[in-house]
């Protein structure tokens, strides 16, 4: 996802961040540039940081420390943003993936004790963590896009 956001826009200088096992496998990609680390220890610093498929794999608490560790990471506090692709659900449940996200939320809660989370959960998390306002872009697809800013 990296390389295909630095391939569209070339001015960005990409980074994934990951476990140090994991990114010693990772192939080479050009424009990205692999950095091994502990998202729970520090995060390095960036414009703007991508969490994809990261924040159902924690419960509240882990949340708020990653959330934290990225508000330090963005190195412009006033530009700087964090972006959360995840699952959002929806307390209607009307809209086209919302049983896929039910069903989501029920494998992370018996496979891993976390869960998917709905908006108001979300603006809980971000607040806590540091990010006292955000935007949610929905996309036809399981996932939605939050835009969270450190102001
Ligand atoms: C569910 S995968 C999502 C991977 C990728 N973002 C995607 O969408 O395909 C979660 C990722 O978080 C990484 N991860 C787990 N704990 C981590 C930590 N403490 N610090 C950095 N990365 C971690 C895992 O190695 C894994 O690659």
């Amino acid at each position: 996802m990296v390389s295909e956001i630095v391939k569209a826009h070339p001015h960005i200088k990409g980074v994934n961040f990951d476990l140090l096992f994991v990114v010693a496998e990772a192939p080479d990609y050009v424009g990205v540039t692999h950095v091994a680390g502990d998202m729970f220890k520090s995060i390095p610093q960036a414009d703007a940081l991508l969490l994809k498929w990261i924040m159902h794999s924690w419960n509240d608490e882990d949340c708020i420390k990653i959330l934290k560790n990225c508000r330090e990471a963005l190195s412009d506090k006033k530009k700087g943003k964090l972006i959360i692709i995840d699952t959002i659900l929806s307390p209607e449940g009307n809209d086209l993936f919302d049983d896929a996200g039910v069903r989501f939320d029920l494998l992370m809660m018996t496979q891993i004790n976390t869960k998917e989370r709905s908006e108001a959960q979300f603006k809980i998390l971000l607040k806590e963590g540091g990010f006292p306002s955000f935007k949610i872009i929905k996309i036809p697809a399981l996932v939605s896009i939050i835009e969270a800013y450190p102001q």
